[in-house]
């Protein structure tokens, strides 16, 4: 995944093109560049292999490349290592025309082969040459900038978000999108481009969401778009409620540090987006009680986190409503061939592009069933796609470990189950209304939580050491685990492992040694003592052990070295209130063993490509 971005106005359009860069570093940054059209008509193309701030030295912060129109890109790399030659942007061989590019050509080896038949030479790996030679072959064919970019659209295969500057049309930006995120921002005659909001935040909140196949022309005074036939298309100007210092870290040293302590606003937030006098109100959603009443089953499909949540749905949605679900990775969904139903499928996606859920979606689509999105961001390609889309109101998480996206995933779960519980009868209406005010509670539990985040920190000095770590827990806590696991893996780089706990002693107990630290989750009433004699079978093997358990309740003294309470709240929801201790571990771990919290190593935020 890589971050693209594209100016035309007043200013000098380096210093802006490097400003939107930095705020979509976390989508790539192994190498950046920048192309400026110059006032003599021609085309500067700066380049750099590292963190954008390389680039920013080599161009004097921009102040080195004239001129009001330009792209530029941050990259991650998907084909050709990380270098110079292979960062964009990527020009033909006369630097007439240069574009940057983000997702991938499936059949650009293919069409490589194509244009080396036609004379062209090739300086990189990457499909994104390969793109935009092809564009140039189409520039020099029809002589017509827009024809050449719908040639390009008709004859790729994949994925892409792609910016285009002609030399020939020195004061005009093109683009085009396919599956790929890009938004355009319009402000006082001047036209933005990027793959995401929080680049163009700080100059404007009057964005355009790019559909796929619509061609893009940013000129000095406004945006016109065209289908691939060339006619031209409107397209619908939205303002962005986020402002630009939701985009920045708020005083907090590191975005994942704020976004922690955004949980309760978080919570609050997507709590209300369907809580409306005294009920939930799907009518903003579109899942009407009809859907709700009669649907047969619930599969839930996502990756990393998003896949997580939907374990704790499954749990929950099946107590409370007694409908079957079943969760799925995204990237086995789409390519078994499962019996289906009749089911809702769920798709849950902090970005809204990941390629696997995407996929999986569209899978979903093609057997006829009826799909609902839970994700993060407005106009993203899962929430375009799918029949209902129930919006997480988390505001942009700039950090690749997400946390109050997950936070808000549950919650999106929670009212789902509930919903589904309440219109299908199997609760009682004041045990709806029970849940629904212990719901309303979680965000002031959460903060009180996060007042004690001292606690975590001092034992993550005293334990930062550790080779390996696990989590053991049953029911909800079991997924609480996995993604308590992953939180630490993903930022700290320590190995660790999730485990369902009655499930330890079939193999992987082998690798419990002196000193192993393993976490055990109790908030299952019914379930603590199961999980404690587990915990007690890892001691006596060695291992430390933590516990994260509900204030109040006794435990079992087995001599845990820390105990860290949460406050009570019903047993459905105690994963809101679990994550929070696990996601705090993880993000100390990662600060005191120097790493780099935020984008954390071979990991990108948004997974745009299989
Ligand atoms: C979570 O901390 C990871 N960054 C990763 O597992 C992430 O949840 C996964 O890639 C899914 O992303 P999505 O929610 O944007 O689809």
């Amino acid at each position: 995944m890589c971050g693209i971005v594209g100016y035309i106005g007043k200013k000098q359009a380096a210093p802006v093109l490097l400003d939107g860069l930095s705020k979509l570093e976390y989508r790539g940054y192994d190498s950046a560049g920048v192309a400026v059209l110059n006032p003599a008509g021609g085309i500067d193309i700066v380049k750099a292999k590292g963190r954008l701030k390389v680039l920013s030295d080599a161009i004097d912060g921009g102040k080195k490349l004239k001129g009001t129109c330009g792209i530029g890109h941050t990259r991650w790399a998907t084909h050709g290592e990380p270098s110079e030659n292979n960062a964009h942007p990527h020009c033909n061989d006369e630097k007439t025309i240069v574009a940057v590019h983000n997702g991938i050509i499936e059949n650009y080896a293919e069409l490589k082969a194509k244009l080396i038949r036609r004379g062209y030479g090739f300086y990189s790996q990457t499909d994104t040459e390969v793109a935009t030679k092809l564009v140039d072959y189409y520039y020099k064919k029809y002589n017509d900038p827009l024809q050449a970019i719908s040639q390009f659209a008709l004859r790729v295969r994949g994925s892409y978000a792609l910016a285009v500057m002609y030399k020939d049309f020195p004061e005009t930006v093109f683009a085009i999108r396919k599956d790929s995120p890009m938004i355009i921002g319009v402000e006082k005659g001047e036209s933005f481009l990027a793959s995401d909001v929080p680049a163009i935040l700080k100059y404007t909140k009057n964005v355009y969401y790019v559909d796929n196949l619509q061609i893009a022309k940013l000129e000095i005074g406004g945006v016109k778009f065209y289908n691939l036939d060339r006619d031209e298309v409107k397209n619908e100007l939205v303002e962005i409620t986020w402002d630009a210092e939701a985009a920045e870290k708020g005083g907090y040293e590191h975005f994942m540090l704020k976004e922690i302590h955004e949980q309760p606003r978080v919570i609050t937030d997507t709590f209300n987006y369907v809580y409306k006098n005294g009920e939930i109100d799907f009518s903003e959603v579109g899942l009407s009680d009809g859907i709700l009443k009669y649907v047969k089953g619930i599969v839930i499909v996502g990756c990393g986190s998003a896949y997580h949540a939907g374990m704790v749905m499954q749990y929950v949605t099946e107590d409370l409503a007694r409908v079957p679900v079943r969760v799925e990775l995204a990237s086995e969904y789409r390519y078994r061939n499962p019996v289906t139903n009749g089911e809702l499928v769920i798709v849950i996606s902090q970005s809204g592009e990941t390629a696997d859920s995407l996929a999986a979606l569209r899978s979903a689509k093609e057997k006829g069933l009826k799909t609902l999105a839970i994700v993060n961001v407005l106009g993203s390609s899962i929430a375009r796609e799918a029949d209902f889309v129930f919006y997480t109101k988390a505001g942009p998480e700039i950090s690749v470990a997400t946390t109050k996206a997950y936070s808000a995933q549950l919650v999106a779960g929670y009212l789902l189950a509930i919903k589904l519980a309440s219109v299908r009868g199997t609760i009682t209406q004041d045990y709806c209304k029970t849940l629904l005010d212990e719901l309303c509670s979680l965000p002031e539990k959460v903060a009180a939580l996060l007042e004690n985040k001292h606690l975590i920190q001092k034992f993550a000095s005293e334990t930062m050491d550790k080779k390996d770590v696990f989590f053991v827990g049953r029911g909800t806590d079991y997924a609480a685990c996995i993604e308590g696991s992953l939180k630490l893996k993903e930022i700290s780089y320590i190995h660790s492992e999730a485990y369902a706990a009655g499930e330890l002693k079939h193999g992987t107990i082998s690798l419990i040694e002196n000193g192993t630290l393993v976490f055990g989750v109790l908030t299952q009433p019914d379930l603590i003592e199961k999980t404690v004699s587990n915990l007690v079978e890892t001691q006596s093997r060695g291992a430390l052990t933590a516990a994260i358990a509900t204030e109040g309740v006794k435990l079992p003294d087995v001599g845990f070295e820390k105990v860290f309470s949460i406050p009570h709240t019903d047993v459905h929801f105690t994963t809101s209130l679990a994550a929070i201790p696990m996601q705090l571990f993880a993000y100390y771990l990662s600060v005191l063993r120097g790493n780099d919290v935020d984008k954390p190593r071979n990991l990108a935020k948004s997974v745009t490509v299989e």
